[in-house]
């Protein structure tokens, strides 16, 4: 029978993190929400309190179920804070390098029971699983932007998870109202594999100037039936977030031409054009974090 996982942690609180601790806290799990800086930490905070009261505004959730959501995240700074949870979920920036260095800070700090996972979108789970000395308690839990909304939770499994590892997780999932798919680890997984090509092929049309953002994103949205055209969601995603994504498939995925980011989205990249964390991406919004467009 499945380990029920009862008090978790989440490392990292940008848009996915803090989506991630509100998954948890609306789940009626409590979470220790861990960030590297004070300054990191009130951002992540502001993420979360600024979601659910627009929840609360829109007459979705009552005042005091937000309080109690609220009540169930405890914030910290630095990964000492984690020391008695049953999981931990690493959402850091997507590079190798840091996840390594992290798992293998985490394997020392937290108990030998707890599982490990990682929010990775496009990194081998088998090489951060690595990093650590439990490598069968390690797996990939990715989510999807914006989490709370999403239902969808890919549970990646390498070669080396143990098989209770992974019905733990599935039955977690349950419990946090997802469905969840359970894969091997590959480049992307299931749905960045699909999508990013797509959403690629997309900047390139943008900057072949054959077509609008507008209509690129009206003819998906309206002739296809998806709930935002892809200019639209590479802004949700975040263009810093879509590049790493890219380049790390190429990489991976045998230098597929489709997943060689654009020319273009670099230069929006290196601009600081990242989306709607910043303001502006490929449409301008209202301030950085807003849904709004101007
Ligand atoms: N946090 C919490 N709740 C949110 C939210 C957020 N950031 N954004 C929207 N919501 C909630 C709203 O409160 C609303 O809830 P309600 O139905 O209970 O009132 C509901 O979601 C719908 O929101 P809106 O009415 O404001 O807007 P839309 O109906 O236009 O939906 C959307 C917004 C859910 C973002 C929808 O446009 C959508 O599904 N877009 C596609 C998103 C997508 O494809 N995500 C996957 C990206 S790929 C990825 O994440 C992989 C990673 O590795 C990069």
């Amino acid at each position: 029978m499945a380990r029920e996982l009862t008090n978790v942690g989440v490392v990292g609180l940008g848009t996915m993190g803090a989506g991630i601790v509100e998954v948890f806290a609306r789940n009626g799990i409590p979470v220790v929400a861990v960030e590297i800086s004070e300054a990191a930490l009130e951002r992540g905070r502001a993420h979360l309190t600024g979601s659910t009261d627009r929840a609360v505004a829109r007459g979705k959730l009552a005042e005091a179920d937000r309080d109690a959501l609220l009540g169930r995240v405890t914030f910290a700074v630095g990964l000492d804070a984690l020391r008695s949870v049953d999981l931990v979920v690493e959402a850091v920036p997507e590079r190798l390098d840091l996840k390594r260095r992290l798992f293998a800070e985490l394997d020392r700090i937290c108990r030998p029971e707890a599982i490990l996972a990682t929010n990775t979108s496009s990194l081998s789970v088998t090489e951060i699983a690595v990093a650590t000395t439990r490598p069968a308690q390690v797996i990939g839990l990715h989510f999807f932007n914006p989490a709370p909304v999403m239902k969808l939770v890919e549970v990646v499994r390498t070669v080396v998870t143990s098989a209770d590892v992974v019905a733990d997780v599935e039955a977690l999932c349950g419990r946090l109202g997802k469905v969840d798919v359970t894969i091997g680890d590959r480049a992307g997984f299931i749905a960045n594999a699909l999508l990013f090509g797509y959403l690629n092929q997309a900047i390139g049309m943008y900057e072949a100037r054959y077509a609008s953002r507008e209509d690129i994103d009206a003819a998906m949205k309206l002739g296809c039936g998806l709930p935002m055209g892809p200019l639209a969601l590479l802004d949700l995603i975040g263009l810093d977030t879509a590049y790493e994504i890219l380049e790390t498939m190429y990489r991976r995925g045998g230098r597929d031409r489709r997943h060689a980011p654009v020319p273009l989205l670099r230069q929006m990249v290196t601009a600081g054009l990242l989306g709607r964390k910043s303001g502006r991406g490929f449409y301008t919004y209202e301030r950085p974090g807003s849904a709004k467009l101007v």
